[in-house]
């Protein structure tokens, strides 16, 4: 028997308030998605110097740039004066600077003040001292990542050296060249459930066969529901008579060059804390970051990564984006099934999770390290 007096095949889930209340996801805010490395765009979003995007960060809200000499960077978007929201727009251009709407304090996009009205009367205001606050930016598989903590942990080690350790073989997603890929689509998934639901649901492969139908067609070790989705570390195959990664298993796009033989009609996914899944196939990459918003809400945006040429040539995708975008509304159905529940009197101790779910008491335990309960 485990402690809480449950046979040994099963372990208990986290208790439901853990998914409803704002208190828990406010440490949550504050000690991972402030204090991680948070992947927050695609760089192709970032087109040329003054494109921008607005993301929010754990309960910041940061404005995403391009400098004049191509890097990208990363800023609070709280104006230096009086701290009005300085760009409300989700993402957009701008020619020359970033002017705040209320006095009109104006910055270039490397973040420094460089105009204001009536500034020729305050000669002593520090142009760079009253400059945009800057927030720690990395670029890494074609995506930009920021940091909010004020001494960041190491990129290297925290997200690259971690996904490089559960895949065991630092060269499996090289092949992929994520980098260099396109987006041929991109589906934003408003989900009206906490984020650990959807990281659970992701982690395991236990629901695969009785909501996936299309998915266990294409790979039918899923149909047992013991191919834990956090890293399938062999690659789930192919089924036999199954010619690509699409929703009718018909032929797919071009394979990605680098993606070896063994590779080749295989599946694989990987986890990259805390808000990102990445799933790998021969010819495209899934890429899906969560944002969340609210204890009960957050949104997932999924970019569907395809060879350059295949994107520009305008070959028909949505065959492969239907597979999975089929995958990604049945999953949210089901977090979304259970996030009421999760405030049920029933549910007040959790539940608990059977042998093939059992990975998923180990995030549990690092959430809660992280937020301290
Ligand atoms: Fe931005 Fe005054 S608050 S210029
Ligand atoms: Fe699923």
């Amino acid at each position: 028997m485990t402690t809480a007096g449950l046979p040994e095949s099963l372990i208990s889930t986290l208790p439901g308030e853990h998914y409803t209340d704002p208190e828990i996801f406010r440490l949550e805010q504050e000690n991972i998605f402030e204090t991680m490395w948070f992947c927050a765009a695609r760089s192709s979003d970032l087109g040329k110097p003054g494109a921008f995007k607005t993301v929010d960060v754990g309960r910041e809200s940061i404005l995403l740039t391009r400098a004049r000499d191509n890097s990208v960077r990363a800023f609070y978007n709280v104006c230096r004066h009086r701290g009005a929201k300085l760009c409300t727009q989700e993402s957009g251009e701008v020619r020359r600077s970033f002017q705040c709407p209320y006095h009109a304090w104006t910055y270039d996009f490397e973040g420094k003040l460089t105009a204001a009205p009536n500034l020729t009367k305050m000669p002593d205001i520090d142009r760079k001292e009253y400059g945009l606050a800057p927030v720690s930016v990395r670029e890494w598989l074609g995506y930009v990542w920021v940091c909010l903590a004020e001494n960041p942990p190491s990129f290297e080690e925290s997200v690259i050296q971690d996904v490089v350790d559960r895949l065991g073989d630092a060269n499996a997603i090289v092949g992929y060249d994520v980098e260099n890929l396109e987006v041929g689509k991109r589906i934003v998934y408003d989900v009206k459930a906490n984020w650990k639901l959807i990281i659970e649901n992701f982690m395991e492969c236990y629901h695969c066969a009785t909501i996936h139908p299309e998915l266990t067609e294409v790979l039918p070790e899923f149909a047992d529901g013991f191919a834990a989705q956090y890293y399938v570390g062999h690659g789930a195959e192919f089924g036999g008579d199954v010619e690509g990664f699409t929703v009718d298993g018909s032929e797919g796009l071009d394979r990605i060059p680098g993606v070896s033989e063994d590779q080749d009609r295989r599946y694989y996914a990987i986890t990259v804390r805390p808000q990102v899944f990445i799933n790998l196939v021969p010819d495209h990459v899934i890429f899906h970051r969560m944002y969340p918003v609210a204890a009960d809400r957050t949104i997932v945006e999924c970019d569907w990564l395809y060879l350059p040429h295949v994107v520009e040539s305008g070959k028909d995708v949505s065959r492969s984006v239907e597979l999975f975008d089929r995958v990604n509304r049945q999953d949210f159905d089901a977090c979304e099934r259970c996030q009421p529940a999760m405030s049920s009197r029933l549910y007040a101790k959790g539940g608990v999770l059977v042998p093939s779910e059992h990975h998923i008491g180990e995030f549990h335990d690092w959430v809660q390290s992280r937020i301290g309960r």
